[in-house]
């Protein structure tokens, strides 16, 4: 099965997502190295950093086939050939409602134009993938038309967008039966989310005979995007047992790097990628995970390049709080176990989120062991920031039982608060900041930040921790206070 990948074209038509021609170029090389079949790099002729972009993934000697779109006009189609590709995507509207009001054509007009295109393609030299825009709302006897006649001018592949997301499984698949059968040209189908029907009817499409799907990372795309090429993937390979090219192990990755260069959140429980896709609270899921991860786990998170991770709170049981004591050695008795998920549910019932340092101090109190208590405990800070002045910050703290005090300027009040803890940590525990990130999790000048921080000490460990809070200054210390924590705690604890 061919995949190609269409995140740098449609999914940059995500409204509000631009990239630069370097981030271009850097996802294109993610993309190739997931084992992308078909990569379309943009559309040639929007702009000249979208042509500077494409000219410069082509000649990157990447291993999959890169493509252009263009629309069925000449300007379109020299514009492509100026980025030196081999491979374009040409498409015009076929269905009635885009002809009447969007090209003001009527049928010969767009069939003239649509066999004019590919001939001038090929002329070129062109590999040719040919979409009839609308095609699922399409008059059925003028698009086989269509195709037929694209067909003749030289198309090499034919593509039916689904574009409004309309269509249904059972209309795909009768589609992509007919088109092949009328054509007997390889179909590929580019399939819209609007109705969350885009997996669904990819997947349709290739059991139909379809011999590729258009898809995106994260299911990115204008409105509600398109079908999502991680769900795609993993559903054929785990549900149909059909074979592909893609290293999924890789998918998380590749699904990270996109959505920070494109800077659009995945939602957590989104399908294979979404932060919660792997994670357990309940204590009836978390004891059925670790007796067999297969009771509450379709497939095994390594196969996506993840991790499980058991979360706190009030609906954890013994078995689960366990497992994440284990992590850090500790090893309770029954008792106090029980104890100890007791009073994390307390907590948890007041509304708060119990992290992993919330939940080795609970452990400390009721185990009379003061190693794991939080080393690092935050005084105060002071931020000064404004315009025409470099950013200071003034942390106090308390590592390890002496209170500390550092100063540090930074590009901004972030960087300053963050380089004056780590100035007191690096002396400590030399602990560098491996990631940090700041999601805005509602709208508004109000807007809840989340902030994620991830830190890795000497011997390599490393950990993360997020807190989300409306002053992003204040939850990024305290992210990064609780990563400290934690790597910290994570040292002192096993080398016990
Ligand atoms: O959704 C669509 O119809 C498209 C075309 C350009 C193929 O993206
Ligand atoms: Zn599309």
């Amino acid at each position: 099965m061919r995949i190609f990948d269409t995140t740098l074209r449609d999914g940059e038509q995500t409204p509000g997502v631009t990239v630069t021609p370097e981030q271009k170029i850097q996802v294109a090389a993610k993309l190739d190295e997931l084992g992308i079949d078909a990569i379309e790099a943009g559309f040639p002729i929007v702009s000249q950093g979208e042509m500077h972009a494409i000219k410069s993934i082509a000649k990157q000697g990447l291993k999959a086939e890169i493509c252009g779109l263009a629309r069925t006009i000449e300007a379109d189609i020299d514009a492509a050939l100026r980025c030196d590709l081999k491979y374009v995507h040409t498409f015009i509207a076929t269905s009635d409602i885009h002809m009447q009001y969007k090209l003001k054509m009527n049928r010969d007009q767009v069939l003239a134009k649509a066999i004019k295109a590919v001939e001038y393609a090929k002329k070129h030299g062109l590999q040719v993938e040919f979409s009839a825009e609308d095609a699922t709302r399409s008059d059925r006897a003028f698009l086989l038309k269509v195709f037929n006649a694209v067909k003749e001018a030289g198309a090499d592949r034919l593509d039916i967008p689904d574009t409004v997301g309309y269509a249904t499984p059972h209309y795909v698949a009768d589609l992509v039966r007919e088109v092949s059968d009328s054509t007997r040209l390889p179909v590929s189908v580019h399939c819209h989310d609007d109705f969350g029907l885009a997996v669904a009817n990819s997947i349709s499409g290739i059991n139909a005979g379809a011999a590729c799907a258009h898809v995106t990372i994260n299911g990115l795309g204008e409105r509600a995007g398109n079908a999502s090429l991680e769900e795609f993937v993993m559903a054929l390979q785990c549900l149909y047992q059909k074979t592909h090219g893609i290293k999924t192990e890789l998918l998380y990755e590749t699904s990270k790097f996109v959505s920070n260069t494109m800077g659009i959140i995945v939602q957590p429980n989104k399908a294979i990628i979404g932060e919660n896709a792997f994670g357990h609270e309940s204590g009836i899921h978390t004891h059925g995970v670790l007796s067999n991860p297969l009771t509450y786990e379709p497939i095994s998170p390594e196969l996506v390049g993840r991790k499980r991770w058991l979360q706190a709170g009030k609906h954890a049981g013994a078995h689960g709080i366990r497992a994440m004591l284990e992590e850090f050695g500790i090893k309770p008795t029954d008792d106090q176990l029980k104890i100890i998920v007791e009073k994390q549910k307390n907590i948890a019932d007041k509304g708060k989120a119990i992290t992993t340092a919330d939940l080795l101090s609970i452990s400390g109190e009721v185990m009379g062991n003061s190693q794991f208590e939080e080393k690092f405990k935050l005084y105060d800070f002071h931020i000064l920031t404004g315009m025409n002045l470099i950013p200071t910050a003034v942390v106090r703290l308390n590592a390890d039982g002496k209170d500390f005090i550092a100063s540090e300027i930074g590009v901004g009040p972030v960087d300053a608060a963050l380089k004056a803890i780590q100035k007191i940590s690096g002396e400590m525990a030399n602990i560098k900041i491996r990631e940090y990130r700041l999601d805005s999790i509602s709208g508004g000048s109000d807007a809840l930040a989340e902030v994620t921080v991830k830190v890795e000490d000497k011997n390599g460990n490393v950990v993360s921790a997020r807190k989300a809070g409306e002053d992003v200054v204040v939850a990024s210390v305290q992210a990064m206070m609780d990563a400290i924590n934690k790597v910290l705690l994570r040292k002192v604890l096993y080398s016990r």
